[in-house]
């Protein structure tokens, strides 16, 4: 789901997007993406094209809380309207954008409403075709999507899959997630553009045989939640993620690790190429000494088995030992008492420069909880408290944090 609680960032509260719908049986799911930008705070105004309208009804969008539905040009008595979304709008997005919206784009058609108001909209603007795959690898649709993309529109490509018609190829509406994130992406300062992070998320499984493992409840929200608001925000981003890390967009790089040996080597591969490093990861600091590809029979365990653990690699401490000038890294510390005192050997230990430490065992902190409640120390002892909030909202705030000391 969009509104997932490592996507839901208040930053965007008081935005105004403006939403073009096209006439396609995928046009519904701009309602739920209505809902949820409607729960960051965003106001959105909507334009239905005449083939729209056969699909979904203006109804359906004032009930949702669309702030205006835009009729045709020369409908009623508003005649600026097709210069409002200009004028008003922070950015724009189209979808799905069907190849004949595609082709009044890119030919500067003004000859109805939302292809009108978006030649007379100069904010950011994004596209999410759907149609038939042949339609879409079409050579007059691919030069068109082209030509817009020269032009600035951010186009979020269709996803492979089955289509209305039952055939399968290119040409299914993209995941409303990353379309969701893409209008974020429009509306988010770029302020972390230029710096390509890498980041730890998730639990590490350390396998003593075939199907058991040693873990911890971790499962990873923080560290997505920071991954995306990084990627909002202009960084290219590298993620680290141990199983059970949510759902990330594909603008990001994942690799999908189990152990923290795995968790190293991945790490140790994209660090040269990283400016910034977060570790976020709740890395078993143990392993079992034997680890076997089978599963082991109760009758060979006995009563009462012993398992013998040795040192897991840490990870942080291993790329801080590595780190040059030009890098920068953030760990995080979960305690249970002494938050400062402990936060700050942290740093030492890790060469790190910022630690997040949170105090864990506190309702609503932690693992398996949706929100969290951090102290930010620098290596210079300067401290910040954020407040309790959703993990994304306190993701989005450390990055502020680390970037305006
Ligand atoms: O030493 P401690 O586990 O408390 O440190 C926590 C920080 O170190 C976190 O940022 C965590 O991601 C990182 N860490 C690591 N590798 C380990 C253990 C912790 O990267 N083996």
């Amino acid at each position: 789901m969009p509104g997932s609680p490592h996507l839901k960032f208040n930053y965007f509260a008081g935005r105004k997007l403006h939403l073009g719908v096209c006439g396609s049986v995928a046009a519904f799911k701009t309602l739920e993406l209505l809902r949820v930008w409607k729960t960051l705070g965003i106001t959105v105004s909507v334009t239905l094209t005449a083939a729209a309208r056969e699909f979904v009804t203006p109804l359906s969008y004032l009930s949702l809380g669309a702030s205006k539905v835009y009729g045709e040009m020369l409908d009623g008595d508003d005649v600026f309207a097709h210069l409002e979304p200009g004028r008003l709008a922070d950015a724009m997005a189209i979808l799905p954008a069907t190849a004949s919206a595609v082709s009044r784009l890119a030919a500067g058609d003004a000859s109805e409403m939302l292809s009108a108001q978006a030649l007379a909209c100069d904010r950011p603007k994004l596209i999410a075709p759907a149609m038939h795959p042949r339609m879409w690898l079409n050579p007059a649709t691919q030069a068109n999507c082209k030509l817009l993309r020269e032009r600035g529109f951010h186009v979020v490509e269709p996803a492979f899959g089955r289509t209305a018609c039952g055939e399968e190829g290119q040409g299914r509406l993209a995941d409303i997630r990353e379309i969701y994130l893409a209008t974020l992406r429009m509306l988010a300062p770029a302020d972390l553009a230029g710096r390509t992070l890498l980041i730890t998320a998730g639990p590490t499984r350390e396998f003593w045989d075939g199907v058991r493992f040693v873990s911890n409840p971790s499962f990873g929200l923080m560290g997505a939640a920071l991954a995306v608001a990084a990627w909002l925000r202009g960084a290219e981003v590298k993620a680290v993620c141990g199983p059970g890390t949510p759902w990330l967009p594909a603008g990001i790089e994942r690799i999908n690790v189990e152990s923290a040996a795995e968790m190293l080597a991945a790490c140790q591969n994209f660090w040269p190429s990283c400016s910034l490093g977060c570790f976020t990861a709740a890395v078993c600091d143990y392993r079992p000494l034997e680890q076997g590809a089978e599963k082991l029979k109760k009758e060979w365990l006995g009563d009462s088995p012993v398992l013998r653990l040795t040192n897991n690699p840490d990870i942080a401490a291993a790329l801080g030992r590595l780190k040059t000038e030009a890098q920068h890294s953030i760990v995080f510390a979960a305690e249970t008492s002494n938050i400062r005192q402990n936060a700050i050997k942290k740093l030492a230990s890790k060469n790190a420069d910022m630690v997040v430490a949170n105090m864990v065992g506190k309702p609503g902190v932690g693992f398996e909880s949706e929100s969290n409640q951090v102290t930010i120390i620098r290596k210079n002892g300067e401290a910040t408290e954020l407040p309790m909030s959703g993990k994304a909202d306190v993701a989005w705030r450390i990055w502020d944090v680390f970037l305006n000391p």
